[in-house]
């Protein structure tokens, strides 16, 4: 996907290649504000992905997680690779790897990286073991985590942050980035300090007053996620299905009649206007597949982590998507049964867990 074009603070576009995409140690490690380390609570996808780049370009980091993921970085260490070809490894011995934030030393920065389900625990465990006002930035999906995480922890700055790129564990300790784009937060005079470090490490982060039209943005092409975890397919084969394009379609065109009915016009993240999405998704597959180019600038490694959600047994994010246009169309006097209806199915998977084909999704769906 394609980095969108909001009004950013200090915007540096993610530079191709190897080296570039990855980060170079030099130009992070000069001043890293107040010498403190950077806390990933969630070591994940996302995690992993963000502290990986910032340590590998000089930052400290330091990686709070479960012991599945810990192990696995233990056992091989921490590799980091993109659709650029970018590759960067961070030996195990390098990573500062922990069970809890408890008796962390101050953090500089922290980014919450945990799925929404886990995120006001995650908030109370952070509230208990930072100073207070420590600098915290959501760097998750859906509109409400960094309220819920602000709720949880109100001595806290916590700030909502976007992700627009695809992150997947490929195999233990190895991260692949398989689409682009440039990370987005809500201004804060702290996190400025930061962006020439994010930028230096391949993860520029643009600032800006009111990050709701990105994240919204964001939502609308994340309205997939449930329909990749439930075809079971790779996201760029499953996106070169029409079926499961008319699926995805209906559930954005319901969103975008309760964004337009609240007033709220979403950022573009891609080369199309969210308005253009439903038509452009509805095409033939062979038209799809020209048009929509740079949209499907997603290789083939790239799945959803609502599929791997799923296929782990774990609880899933779609109240903080789908969930969340149910909720948005409730109050402005529109409706989202698609959207219910994919809830449902997704929440039915552990009793009901088989892939569905295009054609039994839009039946299932009405669509
Ligand atoms: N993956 C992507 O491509 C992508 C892209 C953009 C945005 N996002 C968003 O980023 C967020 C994180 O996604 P992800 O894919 O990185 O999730 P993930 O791979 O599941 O990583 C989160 C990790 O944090 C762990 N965790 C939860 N609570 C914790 C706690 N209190 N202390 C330590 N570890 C804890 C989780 O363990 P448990 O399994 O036990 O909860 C899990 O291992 C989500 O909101 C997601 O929607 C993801």
């Amino acid at each position: 996907m394609a980095p969108g074009r909001p009004k950013p603070t200090d915007p540096s576009e993610p530079r191709k290649g190897s080296s570039a995409a990855l980060g170079k140690a030099s130009a992070a490690s000069k001043a890293i504000p107040s010498g403190a380390p950077v806390l990933v609570m969630g070591a994940g996808a996302v995690g992993c992905w963000i502290g990986g780049c910032l340590q590998a370009a000089g930052a400290p980091v330091m990686f709070v997680g479960r012991p599945r993921v810990l192990n696995a970085l233990r056992a091989h260490g921490l590799t980091l690779t993109d659709l650029d070809g970018g590759t960067r490894s961070l030996p195990a011995g390098a990573l500062d790897l922990r069970e809890s934030a408890d008796g962390v030393p101050p953090p500089a920065l922290v980014l919450l990286c945990v799925k929404s389900g886990a995120t006001a625990s995650a908030a109370a465990e952070l509230a208990r073991a930072v100073p207070p006002a420590t600098l915290v930035v959501s760097m998750q999906n859906g509109l409400s985590n960094a309220g819920t995480a602000q709720a949880a922890a109100p001595a806290l700055a916590v700030r909502a942050g976007m992700v627009p790129f695809n992150i997947a564990e490929l195999s233990p300790g190895h991260y692949h980035r398989g689409t682009s784009g440039v990370l987005a937060a809500q201004d804060h005079a702290r996190l400025r300090e930061w962006q020439p470090h994010f930028a230096a490490a391949g993860v520029p982060l643009q600032l800006h007053a009111d990050v709701a039209p990105l994240q919204w943005g964001k939502l609308l092409l994340n309205l997939n996620n449930a329909v990749n975890a439930l075809s079971g397919l790779p996201l760029r084969e499953q996106l070169l299905q029409r079926d499961y394009r008319l699926c995805m379609a209906a559930l954005i065109d319901e969103a975008l009649a309760a964004l337009r009915a609240a007033g709220i016009s979403p950022a573009k993240l891609t080369a199309l206007p969210p308005a253009a999405l439903p038509a452009v998704l509805r095409l033939p597959t062979a038209i799809f597949r020209v048009l929509a180019a740079r949209l499907l600038r997603i290789d083939a490694k790239a799945r959803t982590s609502m599929a791997d959600d799923l296929s782990r047994g774990r609880a899933t994010e779609i109240d903080a998507l789908c969930g969340e246009v149910v909720r948005l169309a409730r109050r402005h006097g529109t409706a989202a049964p698609v959207n219910e209806r994919i809830s449902e199915l997704v929440r039915a998977w552990p009793s009901d867990p088989r892939a569905r084909s295009g054609a039994e999704l839009r039946a299932a769906l009405g669509v």
